[in-house]
């Protein structure tokens, strides 16, 4: 019998406990993955806590994954063991919905899978994936580099792509956390005049490396007057967890402007005098389809949009975690199995 080590939460609220299982073979139209790297993504806390429906206990976490395959089940065209794959928040679809037959997989309502949620995830040796959640890792892309593009970073890339903000228009996003970093990068090469907003100071001066064209210190300045003086923001897009830190930039979108909600906040309260006046809008986006986990890789490995990482091995987990959970973290945290 072949043992691996995984880490798994055996209850809400449980610890990430570091235990040892039988690797997994593929099923059918599925690929077993040598996980290389796995990123923590705030939305594990939905597995450590147990606030996300349906999950099954004991769970592995873990959503932002590089690997290689490693065994290919029955069934399955087009992937073969060594190729390096990457695989995110969007981990399985029906195939036969009628969201499917419009190739908007991430809206299937009958079958959507999410590693991590409803089949083991990454924070593991291995792990088993249907052929359909995998992405293509470019060669000049590390596995540590590639695991935090599959969500922090396919989250940013497309819903920035598909945002309808042109080059020169300012593009604010909200929360300078693991998304946020990165959303910084992919909105300053795509040539939007990028605004960063999160609080203190200290992180003027890292985002101004990463593309920014201008920080706002949201415990110094109204984020929203500063965005307005700016000429008002085309885009928000908020990556935030805190719904008071969503309303009170609101008011810095300009005419037709709208705010992008990617981060899971608490509820918050909107005027609809400020939404109805400017033809203004709130809307909400799911991170993407496999294809566009590739998309946002080659971008990445094409314009040097990297995650900054702290790298921990796979055995201090739940260190990692808090770390990510603390968010002191500069700026994502990534796990690295021996692999
Ligand atoms: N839609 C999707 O598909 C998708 C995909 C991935 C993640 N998510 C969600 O996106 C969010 C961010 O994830 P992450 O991994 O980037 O988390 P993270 O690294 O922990 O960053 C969290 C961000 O929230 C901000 N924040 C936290 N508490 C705040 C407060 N009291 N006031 C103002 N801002 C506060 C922080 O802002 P500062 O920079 O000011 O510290 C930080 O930038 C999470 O809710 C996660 O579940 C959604
Ligand atoms: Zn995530």
């Amino acid at each position: 019998m072949s043992i691996m080590r995984v880490v798994q939460v055996s209850h809400p609220n449980g610890p990430l406990e570091l235990v040892e299982r039988e690797i997994p073979e593929p099923q059918a139209g599925s690929v077993r993955i040598k996980v290389q790297a796995c990123g923590i993504c705030h939305s594990d806390s939905f597995t450590k806590e147990g606030t996300f429906p349906g999950i099954h206990y004991p769970r592995i976490p873990g959503h932002e994954i590089a690997g290689m395959i490693d065994a290919v089940g029955s069934g399955v065209a087009g992937w073969l063991p060594g190729q390096r794959v990457g695989v995110g928040w969007h981990g399985g679809h029906c195939g036969h919905c009628d969201s499917c037959r419009r190739g908007d997989f991430v809206t299937c309502q009958t079958a959507a899978e999410v590693p991590g949620i409803t089949y083991d995830g990454g924070y593991a040796d291995y792990m088993i994936a249907p052929a359909e959640a995998l992405a293509l890792i470019p060669e000049d892309l590390s596995a540590v580099e590639a695991g935090p593009l599959m969500c922090a970073g396919i989250t940013t890339f497309n819903s920035l792509r598909n945002s309808g903000a042109q080059p020169g228009d300012v593009v604010a996003i909200l929360g300078i956390g693991g998304l946020g970093h990165l959303g910084v990068q992919f909105a300053a090469k795509m040539g939007f005049k990028t605004v960063a907003i999160a609080r203190g100071a200290d992180k003027g001066p890292l985002v101004r490396e990463l593309g920014a064209w201008h920080y706002i210190d949201s415990q110094k300045e109204d984020p929203a007057a500063e965005l307005i003086k700016l000429g008002g923001a085309r885009i928000i897009l908020s990556t935030a967890t805190s719904g008071k830190a969503v309303s009170a930039v609101l008011g810095g979108l300009g005419i037709n402007g709208r705010m992008i909600i990617v981060g899971v906040a608490e509820p918050f309260e909107v005027s609809p005098i400020t939404l109805i006046g400017g033809r203004r809008s709130i809307v909400g986006w799911p991170a993407g389809r496999s294809i566009d986990s590739q998309d946002t890789l080659r971008f990445s490995a094409l314009t040097g949009v990297r995650s900054m990482n702290e790298v921990f091995p796979l055995e201090r987990a739940a260190e990692a975690y808090e770390r990510m959970m603390s968010g002191k973290a500069r700026f994502r945290v990534v796990l690295r199995t021996g692999h």
